[in-house]
């Protein structure tokens, strides 16, 4: 494919534009305090690791989107019957769909994001908030480019965004409490983000893809971290019918969150039988493996906010993802650290 920007692709949308009535209280702060030293730390690293994609990464790299870009292993259906009866040319353009269905939803969700992030800039009421949320606006741009850069000259193809990350978009966006955005964004979306991330960062055969995913994760950690170091502090106020109301939306979002990933559309698209192709996904013990993976930065986040009562508990467990609740949390000096390692030329990161 060329190594040249070209216009010859760009991602098709009825209707381009969507407009959604809002409100939510902004907030002024007139102290301008910055005691909470965490969330300075953050924005001090925010500021010093700001990256350019016209610089950083190697465009001109030559990307096969009918190669294994990322193992076979990461489609649903892999290795179940329905997988054998493919033949080699329907894997090509299935691989094709799956990638490119992925990294849509990557870009639709990052879209998301930096409409969230500019709304929490406005309504968090603390000063350190709005100073971090300001340089993660200019991160969730940079994310939206690169995967629209990715998807228009390296995949020349494009997905509309799946009903359910849709649905969740639209909930986290329309609260009027910036705590629910927050959770919903920063702790929810961007914590399965996080772990989608990782395991295309850690097994992509395509450099460019590696480098890319790698760059949009040393940002993703120190979301998620914000994230968990604001809410921390504001949950631990909460009456208990506001705890069980954040609990349920935890959970509404996890529900929706499983169910956007079982590639509905890709099915559709290659003229398989969808209901058939989400069933043998559901039984496959690979993919629900892969599933539930997606899910090892969220549980331990929503247990370090207080979010994991027992009533909680029962339902993660229904789910199967509770087994993570005692992973490592997002804070400032883990997933960071990690990063950091990464960058360092460290072999592998442990996926958890
Ligand atoms: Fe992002
Ligand atoms: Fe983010």
């Amino acid at each position: 494919m060329s190594s040249t920007p070209s216009n010859t692709f760009h991602i098709k949308a009825d209707p381009p534009v969507e407009q959604l009535g809002i409100s939510h209280d902004l907030a002024y702060n007139w102290e301008y305090d910055t005691d909470r030293a965490k969330l300075m730390r953050l924005y001090e690293n925010a500021k010093r690791d700001q990256w350019n994609s016209t610089d950083r990464l190697d465009w001109s790299i030559d990307v096969d989107p009918e190669s294994e870009l990322i193992p076979d292993m990461g489609i649903g259906i892999y290795g179940t019957e329905m997988w054998s009866k493919l033949n080699d040319s329907e894997i090509k353009r299935l691989r094709h769909e799956a990638v490119t269905w992925q990294l849509a939803q990557f870009l639709h969700g990052e879209q998301g994001a930096l409409l969230a992030t500019a709304q929490l800039v406005e309504t968090v009421p603390w000063y350190e908030g709005k100073q971090y949320g300001a340089t993660q606006v200019m991160d969730e741009a940079r994310h939206v480019e690169v995967y629209r850069r990715f998807l228009t000259e390296k995949l020349e193809h494009d997905y509309p965004i799946n009903p359910e990350l849709r649905k969740l978009l639209d909930i986290i966006l329309t609260d009027s409490r910036w705590d629910m955005k927050f959770l919903g964004m920063q702790i929810m979306v961007e914590g399965l983000a996080l772990a989608a991330f990782g395991v295309i960062r850690d097994t992509t055969t395509n450099t460019l893809l590696r480098d890319l995913t790698a760059a949009v994760m040393e940002d993703e950690t120190r979301h998620v971290a914000f994230g968990v170091l604001s809410l921390r502090e504001f949950c631990d106020d909460l009456s208990e019918s506001e705890r069980n109301e954040r609990e349920d939306f935890v959970y509404e979002a996890a529900v929706l969150m499983r169910d956007r990933i079982l590639n509905r559309e890709v099915w559709e698209r290659m003229g398989m039988d969808p209901e058939a192709c989400v069933e043998a996904t559901m039984r496959s013990p690979l993919a629900t493996e892969f599933r539930h993976r997606l899910f090892s930065k969220i549980v331990p986040n929503v247990k370090s906010l207080g979010l994991l009562s027992d009533r909680q508990r029962e339902r993660f467990a229904k789910l199967d993802i509770l087994q993570h609740e005692n992973n490592t949390t997002s804070d400032v000096d883990a997933d960071i650290e990690e990063e950091r390692r990464y960058r360092a030329g460290a072999d592998s990161v442990a996926f958890q």
